[in-house]
């Protein structure tokens, strides 16, 4: 059949064999021939067209042949309310009202591959039932500094966690006809500066730490776009770049699917013919606010590239390229048959989210207060009469800010509502600080009386209660967890520091809940007995909240990225400002590979709480890792078993960690890399054996001088861990490549 249609098509008769329909419209035929064919009947003011914005969020089709056009929405966890037409404005409907998931760094967290399963499922229902074709995410940019204001929309320090991770929810997304937009495409490490910085880095440390969750999610996850980031590499704009999008991206990685700009992200029109860009959208804004005099016949790939390719300036296989990526794209979503209809914000939604929820929280500090006492966690209701919760974040609306990732919300539990729903009448609250209303713009200084009253009244209120939950953290303002800038300082904002200091000096009960993306500063960390982190959980955070502290879930969350003690601790920070934030112009990843905890553990920096750490309400132990030969060669697979055993009284789930360590290697290499991790859940006194492999790829470094990937010959060893700092079991191998010997 396909045989026929080809030379159909050839002969240049191109109606389907199956019916008197066009070939395109032949859902049955081959999606390349339909491409092709759709192509072939385009004028190019028509292929064009596919190539740049119709509205904010919508981009062409072709009109005359049925081809039906694009629908964009931000991403990425949840669909985003309607934008209007022209502007940023929000549409105002009344029926796009979504649920919330977790944040990504939340779904890291989970370090279970199922969870996020479950979210690209859920959340790619809704798209498609909110008519979306492309949803503008998963981001998986590589946690590089504390500061980075977008560091809740990622997968954490590390590529191989943040790779695996995307990976299920891409998949599970596009089986609803939605496309994945895998996002910021490539380094947009910082939000300072994001539009014009020049990112300049070694070979190494693009392709060992920038990259490869990128690859996963196109080979592996098969996504059908991706979005280049604002940022400059190496001179060249990341929308237009001849690097990291032709010779990487499309040639290297052979990915077919559409390359689109960040809303705003093209800058010249040869450069965006010529390397790599597909789709413009958002020109002449700033991404956030301000709206151009511009129509979208003056986008660089509108009227100006017509101009160009009639000119013969540039070559008509750019744009018939460009065409027949968004073409491959529409008929896999907009113009896909049978397509699910989609759900929102149904019971089942709810549920994968309060699961990523629960999964996701980390118990990073779980002391008694006394020696006579148990710890303070799972709270014991018995033990308390009057429960104060304290903190603006237990009742903050955090979905509303933090730029392009807000979402108006169906429904939402804050902390507060979950744990009155859990603890009822004996809990009080009081606010504590304030922090002021979510906004793009600098946080106007809050009058002292204010805060000072807020903190007075919340000190008084705790000298009077048996147990302190506070509820801290960031929130979604500019400079916090918020797009278009970075945090100012490493610390909590709004005076917390002190106000969780005072809370201690009058009651030492505190459980402190840090609702974050980011890891922050915690000088009060000795006083504070139990630390949890909350990230941002979305609808039904303050079920998962309630139900980890009350030990109904046993907390398995670990952490995807380090707290560093302080700034300087952290590879971007070691350096001068051109390392972080740059000089404006020109920034030099200076810590190189050294990222996260490749740069504790090589330089001997302990981190605060380390990459993988997580308490459990539980305890488990490593028995001896077993290998299954001395001698690892090409193509070969060794098996390592170790067991694990919950030597507690309740039942838990572990993340046991595998790293891999070469003895003695030519170039710098990290003292330790992750290259697998399982996920078990273990019933009190059960074990269970626990197995992964290793194969060459594992031990492989990105060689610059031979621009490939290498193994070096010689002495590895397997880590097997709880978390990046706290290894319990290792065996040793050698590599031997299979021509050693013919050398
Ligand atoms: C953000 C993107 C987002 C786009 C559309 C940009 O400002 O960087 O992540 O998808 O806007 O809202």
């Amino acid at each position: 059949m396909k045989n026929k249609s080809l030379i159909t098509l050839l002969m240049g008769v191109s109606f389907s064999s199956f019916a008197q329909i066009p070939v395109y419209q032949d859902v049955r035929q081959p999606l390349e021939l339909r491409v092709q064919d759709a192509l072939s009947r385009m004028t190019l003011e028509e292929k064009v067209k596919l190539c740049h914005a119709q509205s904010k969020f919508s981009s062409n089709g072709v009109p005359r042949l049925g081809i039906s056009e694009l629908w964009w929405s931000d991403g990425p966890h949840g669909v985003r309310a309607e934008i209007n037409w022209n502007d940023w404005g929000y549409a105002g409907w009344t029926n796009d009202s979504v649920t919330a998931f977790p944040a990504l760094t939340c779904l890291a967290a989970t370090w279970n591959p199922e969870m996020s399963a479950g979210y690209g499922r859920a959340i790619g229902e809704e798209a498609r039932y909110r008519k979306k074709d492309v949803l503008l995410g998963p981001g998986v940019n590589i946690y590089r500094t504390p500061l980075n204001g977008r560091n809740f929309e990622y997968m954490g320090e590390d590529p191989y966690l943040a790779g695996v991770m995307c990976v299920p929810y891409i998949q599970e997304l596009q089986k609803n006809g939605v496309a994945a937009c895998i996002k910021h495409y490539a380094l947009n490490n910082q939000e300072l500066w994001r539009g014009h910085i020049d990112v300049e880095l070694s070979d190494r440390a693009l392709h060992e730490i920038y990259l490869p969750a990128f690859k996963a999610a196109v080979q592996e996850g098969e996504a059908w776009s991706i979005m280049g980031a604002y940022n400059k590499i190496r001179g060249q704009h990341a929308c237009h770049n001849d690097l990291i999008l032709n010779q990487i991206l499309k040639n290297d990685w052979a990915f077919d699917g559409v390359v689109v700009t960040d809303w705003g992200g093209c800058h010249d029109t040869q450069e965006a013919a010529l390397y790599g860009l597909d789709v413009e959208m958002g020109s002449y804004t700033n991404g956030l606010t301000s709206e151009s005099e511009f129509s979208y016949e003056d986008y660089f790939l509108a009227q100006p590239y017509l101009n160009m390719l009639q000119a013969g300036a540039v070559c008509q296989s750019t744009v018939d390229d460009k065409a027949a990526r968004v073409l491959r794209l529409i008929f896999r979503t907009s113009m896909l048959p049978d397509k699910p209809f989609g759900s929102l914000a149904t019971q089942d939604h709810y549920d994968v989210a309060e699961a990523i929820g629960n999964e996701g929280i980390v118990l990073l500090k779980n002391a008694p207060v006394s020696k006579k006492q148990k710890a303070l966690l799972p709270i014991d209701p018995a033990r308390y009469k009057r429960i104060l919760v304290v903190g603006d974040n237990a009742t903050r609306l955090l979905n509303e800010g933090g730029g392009s990732s807000e979402l108006k919300v169906k429904d939402m539990i804050s902390p507060l509502d979950g744990l009155k729903a859990r603890y009822g009448d004996k809990v009080n609250y009081t606010q504590g600080y304030t922090a002021g209303r979510p906004m793009y713009g600098r946080i106007e200084g809050i009058p002292q009386s204010i805060s000072d009253s807020l903190r007075k009244e919340a000190v008084r209120m705790a000298a009077e209660s048996d147990l302190v939950i506070f509820v801290g953290g960031l929130n979604k303002n500019h400079y916090q967890d918020c797009e278009a800038g970075d945090r100012l300082s490493y610390g909590l904002p709004f005076g917390q520091d002190e106000l969780i200091r005072e809370i201690t000096g009058v009651n030492k009960n505190m459980v402190l809940l840090l609702l974050s993306g980011n890891a922050v500063e915690m000088p009060w960390l000795d006083q504070v007995p139990a630390i949890v982190q909350s990230w941002y959980l979305g609808s039904m955070g303050g079920k998962s909240i309630a139900n980890v502290l009350s030990g109904d879930i046993n907390p398995s969350g670990k952490l995807p990225f380090s707290f560093p003690v302080r700034l300087n601790d952290c590879g971007a920070h070691a350096f001068d400002e051109m390392s972080y934030p740059g000089d404006s112009i020109r920034q030099i990843y200076k810590e190189d590979i050294l990222v996260g905890y490749r740069w504790h553990d090589t330089k001997e920096i302990p981190a605060l709480f380390p990459f993988g750490y997580g308490m459990s309400y539980t305890d488990f132990e490593y028995g001896k890792a077993r290998i299954s030969g001395q001698t690892l060669r090409d193509e070969q697979l060794l098996t390592i078993t170790v067991p694990v055993k919950n030597t507690g009284k309740v039942a838990g789930k572990e993340v046991i960690q595998l790293y891999v360590n070469e003895a003695e290697a030519k170039v710098l290499r990290p003292t330790k890399e992750l290259k697998g991790f399982r996920k078990v859940e273990l019933q009190p006194g059960e074990t269970q054996e626990v197995t992964f492999t290793v194969s060459v790829d594992d031990l492989k470094y990105y060689d610059d001088t031979r621009q490939a990937w290498h193994a070096e010959p010689g002495a590895f060893r397997v880590l097997i861990g709880t978390s990046s700092a706290d290894i319990r079991s290792e065996a040793g191998f050698n590599y031997e490549p299979a021509l050693m010997g013919n050398k």
